[in-house]
Parts: structure tokens; sequence; C-alpha cells
């Protein structure tokens, strides 16, 4: 997203670690640079690692609104629409969800043993997960006429080189990756007179990442930011 305009507003998922958190703290450092205001609601399941992220973005930049919110994607599209409307009352409008929670395949072949839960697992949160909160992130932005503002809304997806390349033992990860972008592009499609942006982000290198078990500060990641469609 390096250049892009910078919103006055996101709703990340997956902000408590690797990609989400740096991406909060590099919208609040281009925030306090251009003396901008930025409101931010950063989610995810763990709590704690949110609050730290909140203490380092209030380092960063005072100035900002942080809101917390425990959300687990899986948990339903209800549970994901009320969070989504607490944030709105605590921080007003949202124009930007970054819609980034997701976890890591374990390396596995197809049918080599009986432990099909955590292919599962990857469809749940990767797929569905993603899918529910765009869903209620496109409901939102319509209901509340983010998109009729001047500044439009924004959905950002965070897929993968991997949606479009094919690995061994990884199948549920590039599944759930593929339908994504496939989803994405249904979106765009849909909304393209509506004053709504789509991006699907697919990082370009394996990254380090706690879900597997690496240092999830220890990596500046690279982006290839595929604007589907910019706003009309
Ligand atoms: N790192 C890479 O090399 C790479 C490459 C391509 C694409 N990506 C994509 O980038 C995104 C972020 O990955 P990352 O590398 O930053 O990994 P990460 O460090 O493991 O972070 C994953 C984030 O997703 C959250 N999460 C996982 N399951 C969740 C759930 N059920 N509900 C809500 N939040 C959930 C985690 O928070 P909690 O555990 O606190 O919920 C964490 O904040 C993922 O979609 C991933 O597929 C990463």
């Amino acid at each position: 997203m390096a250049g892009a305009k910078l919103d006055p507003s996101y709703f990340i998922t997956g902000a408590s670690s690797g990609i989400g958190y740096a991406l909060a703290l590099e919208f609040a450092k281009r925030a306090r640079n251009a003396n901008a205001p930025l409101a931010l609601a950063i989610t995810a399941r763990r709590e704690e690692a949110l609050n730290d992220l909140r203490a380092a973005i209030l380092e960063v930049y005072p100035a900002c609104v942080v809101v917390v919110k425990r959300l687990d994607v899986t948990a339903g599209i209800d549970a994901i629409r009320t969070c989504i409307n607490d944030c709105h009352v605590a921080m007003g409008p949202i124009h930007c969800f970054v819609v980034n929670a997701g976890v890591a395949a374990r390396m596995r072949e197809i049918g080599r043993d009986d432990s099909f839960a955590n292919d599962a697992m990857v469809i749940q949160t990767n797929l569905l997960g993603t899918m529910a909160t765009v869903d209620a992130a496109v409901h939102y932005i319509k209901q509340n006429g983010i998109n009729q503002s001047g500044l439009g809304a924004h959905i950002v997806g965070m897929s993968s080189v991997s949606g479009s390349l094919l690995f061994l033992r990884g199948s549920s990860y590039c599944v759930s990756k593929t339908a994504l972008n496939q989803y994405l592009r249904v979106l765009a499609l849909e909304t393209r007179s509506d004053n709504i942006a789509v991006t699907i982000l697919k990082p370009l290198t394996p990254l380090p990442r706690r879900s597997v078990g690496l240092d999830r500060h220890a990596h500046q990641p690279t982006y290839c930011a595929a604007p589907v469609r910019d706003r009309a």
C-alpha cells in the first residue's frame, strides 16, 4: 500500500501480530508525518497483544484515536457486525477495512493421514471468516452512507501469491487465497458504481509469521497491491 492515499479511519482484522500489526503502526506514522487525523480499530482474538499495539501507536502518534476490540472472525457474521458497529460508535465513520486475519496451513499432502481438521480450520478462517468480514463491512458501508461521502470507502483483502501459484502440501491455504481473489473480484464488479474501492494484497515473500512460530517483528513486509478497482 506504499504511496496509497491515507484514509482517515481503518478497521483492521488480525492486528495482534505480523502484517496487521505492522500496517497499523505504518498508518500511524504516515498520519503523524502528514499531521492528518487518524482513527484505527484494531481487532484480533488476543486482546493483550492489541493493547500492546495500542500503546505503540500512541507512542508514535498521540493524536490517533485507537479502539481495541476482541474479534474472532470465525465467530459468525453477527459477532462481526456487532464489532464493526461498536467501533463506529467509539470512533465515528470507518472508511477502510483491512481484512487481514488469517492462518497458515500445516504443510500436508492431500489424503496423507486422517488429520483434516487443520485444513478445515484454514478454510474456516481465511475464506469463510474473511467473506463474513467483507460482507459485514460492505453492509455497514452502504447502510451508513460511507460510500456517499467524498472520501468513499475501501475494502482491502489480504491474499497471497499462493492464490495464484501452486504450493505442494499447501492445498487448503492455496484454495483459501484463490477463492478469496475471486470473491474480491466479484465484489469489485458488484460495487463498480458504488464508490467503494477494492484492493487485493498479495505478499510476495514467505514472511515470518506468528502462526508458524516466527517472530512477529522480524520482517519488513513487501507487498504486491492489486487494485481491482479504485473508487468511482
Ligand atoms: N507472512 C507471510 O509470508 C504471508 C504471505 C502471504 C499472505 N499472508 C497473509 O497475511 C495475513 C496476515 O498473516 P501474518 O503473516 O501477519 O501472520 P500472523 O503473524 O500469524 O498474524 C495473523 C493474524 O491473524 C489473526 N487471526 C488468526 N486467526 C484469527 C481468527 N480466527 N479471528 C481473528 N483473527 C485471527 C491473529 O491474531 P489472534 O491470534 O490474536 O487472533 C494475527 O493477528 C494472513 O491472511 C496471511 O495469510 C502472509
